[in-house]
């Protein structure tokens, strides 16, 4: 099954908060879901109920296990939710930049164990990664299946769009190039009152046309549900953030699941992206 991955170019724009909505539809809809946490931060686990204060983890590990392909199983927590986790685990500034740098040189620490997982054919693993460029998002763009690019209405999230299509930001390590016809993008926050973000979220809509999985408007529902630890579908099930998000998973499944109707099977470059020039953005009074 397949492996989705959730990046952005910008911090705090959703991604943590995508992906562990869109892991709980998977899950509701019979998918057994590990959630992978690629975040220092190690904060994905807080969205299914897993102790946010817990310092174990399965990134931080990688290199203490003789067969890395079995690294996930002694890390894969059962979660309040019912998805299950493989946390990022604690690690200082220190610890993480010698994570990237053994990932850099030995990326099979993180792919091995992956592969493994995916051997199985019931798990969906959705990964939750760090803002920008970064080794772990770097090393599992070898066997993503989709990628998922959450992105802000704002003008700073809007002039990153070309350098997403155009120059490849989420192809792979060199001789691992990622299927970039295989990606979806999310608008978030978008504020009905500003003039501006609803501008921005009009040019992310004109410049991306079908690739666009959906939009979802700032909703304190959303921060609320994580406050909660639940997922927005569970906390708010009529609030609109909880309609936009459920409608934006499905769209992930139809991508992902060949059984579902999905273009799995279509050859990348049928859907694939070609350099656009930069989205215009108009601001109506
Ligand atoms: N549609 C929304 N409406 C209101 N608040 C939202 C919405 N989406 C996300 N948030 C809130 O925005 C904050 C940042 O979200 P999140 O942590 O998911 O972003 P991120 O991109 O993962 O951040 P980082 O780059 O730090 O990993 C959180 O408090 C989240 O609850
Ligand atoms: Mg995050």
């Amino acid at each position: 099954m397949p492996l989705i991955a959730f990046a952005s170019p910008k911090g705090g724009v959703g991604k943590t908060t995508m992906a562990a909505n869109a892991a709980h539809e998977f899950a509701r809809l019979g998918y057994r879901v590990v959630a992978l946490d690629l975040d220092a931060q190690n904060a994905l686990g807080m969205h299914f109920g897993a102790d946010p204060y817990e310092r174990a983890g399965f990134v931080t590990s990688l290199k203490d296990h003789a067969d890395p392909r079995r690294a996930w199983q002694a890390h894969l927590q059962e979660t309040p939710s019912g998805i299950a986790l493989l946390p990022h685990g604690h690690a200082t500034f220190a610890q993480t930049f010698a994570i990237n740098a053994e990932l850099i040189s030995h990326p099979d620490l993180l792919i091995a164990p992956l592969r493994d997982i995916l051997q199985d054919p019931q798990v969906v693993i959705i990964a939750d990664t760090p803002p920008g460029p970064g080794v772990a998002s770097s090393v599992i763009a070898a066997i993503v299946d989709y990628m998922v690019v959450v992105l802000l209405s704002d003008a700073a999230s809007i002039v990153q769009l070309p350098k997403i299509d155009g120059k490849g930001m989420y192809r792979g390590a060199p001789g691992t190039p990622f299927p970039i016809g295989r990606i979806g993008f999310v608008v978030n926050q978008i504020d009905m009152r500003s003039r501006l973000s609803r501008a921005a979220a009009e040019a992310a809509e004109r410049h991306l046309g079908s690739r666009l999985l959906g939009r979802v408007y700032r909703d304190e529902h959303v921060p609320e549900a994580l406050a909660r630890q639940l997922s927005v579908a569970d906390y708010a099930p009529a609030s609109k953030a909880a309609q936009d998000i459920t409608a934006i998973a499905l769209k992930i499944v139809e991508a992902v699941a060949p059984e579902q109707g999905g273009p799995m099977d279509e050859p990348a470059e049928e859907v694939g992206l070609a350099a656009r020039p930069g989205p215009k953005m108009t601001v109506h009074s």
